[in-house]
């Protein structure tokens, strides 16, 4: 029986873990579920239902209402230990009895908690790709030397692991991640500039949490991904290919120097990468209908319109210029994210606020390959001293 801490419990990725986990009562139970605190209702159901030892909110004035709610069921709470802000999230990261901590925590801040679960020794199971995006290289090397493993939840990372099962990384040339090219897919540069925030919530294929759908229309998200490829699979940027696969069944595919390509193919549902990490290195039974060969049709490839979304160049320019580029080139997107679901800035701003961002650390002569953890963190605010925001 597996212990598993889930940091972020009532997102999307933290809800189809635990449907993961409630399927399989034999193999897993909760010791540690971690939220915001924007969705008390979410989190009483799931405390009630799955019982963990420790709750951690973020928002420590919400614990308070959350007791009364608990009480308010008849659910005695005295047993659970309540924790608050990111204190709590990192004691929930490090407890000594956990044999897996679920990061899935939307952006930068699942950093700390990440690095303190590896420090404790914690094997992870990392959805939170902002992570390895800002500080893949500290993060790698941290897991390395406490040999921690870090499982990517990610469909794409999820896969390109599965792949490299038992080969020689000599002998891989390239990974080439896919993308289902999001909802607009062979737009114009000029009909981007008119895209509207529900638009971009809408994704074709997957039902996800607000902020990596808006980052999947960018194609933002894809960016993110290349630089988290980099640093899980220790490639150079010229080994990462983003490809548009619209159907989103090939998952991702590792290319070997003699020419073989190895893809890893799947139904399209985050269950199967999140169920994949849980039980790894053992594999669980289906929880979902399986891919019927017969009934799918084509398969279909093209290239990613890197005129139309400069996202990618932009992610490229960051893996290859390394240090603190990556950590700029997401901060500010995670800043520019938030200025667009406010309505503050149109869509196609979000490329303009992180262009600015990567020229504003270019000018200011950040050269160096190496950084400390603390300017990662940091990020954000010198981005916005950086703009002028
Ligand atoms: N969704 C997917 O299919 C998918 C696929 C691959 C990778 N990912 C990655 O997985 C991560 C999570 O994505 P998601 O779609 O699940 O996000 P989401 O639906 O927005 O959920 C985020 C979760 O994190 C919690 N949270 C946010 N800020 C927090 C804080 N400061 N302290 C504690 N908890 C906090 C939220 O709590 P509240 O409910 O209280 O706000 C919620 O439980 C992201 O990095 C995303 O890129 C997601």
């Amino acid at each position: 029986m597996k212990q598993i801490v889930i940091l972020g419990s009532t997102g999307s990725i933290g809800t189809q873990t635990l449907d993961v986990i409630a399927h399989a009562p034999a193999d897993f139970s909760v010791l540690a579920l971690a939220a915001y605190g924007r969705n008390l209702e979410l989190l009483c159901e799931q405390i009630e239902t799955f019982h963990p030892a420790y709750v951690c909110l973020y928002q420590e004035d919400a614990l308070k209402s959350l007791k009364d709610m608990l009480g308010a069921r008849d659910f005695s709470w005295e047993k659970i230990t309540f924790l608050a802000g990111m204190d709590g999230l990192c004691v929930l990261a490090s407890l000594p009895e956990a044999d897996l901590v679920v990061t899935s925590l939307v952006g930068m801040i699942g950093i700390l908690p990440t690095i303190k679960a590896i420090e404790a020794g914690n094997n992870i199971a990392l959805a939170n790709k902002e992570t390895l995006a800002c500080a893949g290289s500290y993060i790698m090397k941290l897991a390395a030397d406490h040999h921690v493993k870090i499982l990517p939840v990610d469909s794409e990372h999820g896969a390109i692991f599965q792949c490299l099962e038992g080969v020689r990384r000599e002998d891989v040339d390239a990974v080439w991640l896919t993308a289902s090219g999001g909802p607009f897919r062979g737009y114009s540069k000029e009909m981007l500039e008119q895209v509207t925030l529900e638009q971009a919530l809408k994704h074709p294929n997957w039902s996800m949490g607000a902020k990596i759908t808006i980052d999947s229309a960018t194609l933002m998200n894809k960016g993110i991904e290349m630089i988290e490829a980099k640093y899980l699979y220790d490639l150079r940027p010229e080994q990462v290919i983003p490809i548009v696969h619209p159907q989103s069944l090939v998952h991702s595919m590792v290319e070997l120097k003699d020419g073989a390509v190895i893809a890893q193919l799947g139904p399209v549902d985050m269950r199967l990468p999140i169920q994949v990490m849980l039980y790894y290195p053992e594999r669980g039974n289906a929880l979902m209908q399986k891919v019927d060969f017969r009934t799918i049709g084509s398969l279909t490839f093209e290239p990613i319109d890197e005129e139309v979304f400069p996202s990618i160049a932009m992610a490229r320019y960051s893996m290859q210029r390394e240090g603190l580029f990556p950590a700029c080139f997401n901060a500010a997107n995670e800043i520019a994210v938030e200025k667009f679901r406010k309505g503050q800035i149109r869509f196609t701003d979000i490329y303009r606020l992180v262009e600015k961002a990567l020229s504003a650390l270019d000018a200011e002569g950040a050269t160096r390959k190496d950084y400390e953890i603390e300017e990662i963190i940091h990020m954000p605010e010198r981005i916005r001293h950086m703009i002028g925001e």
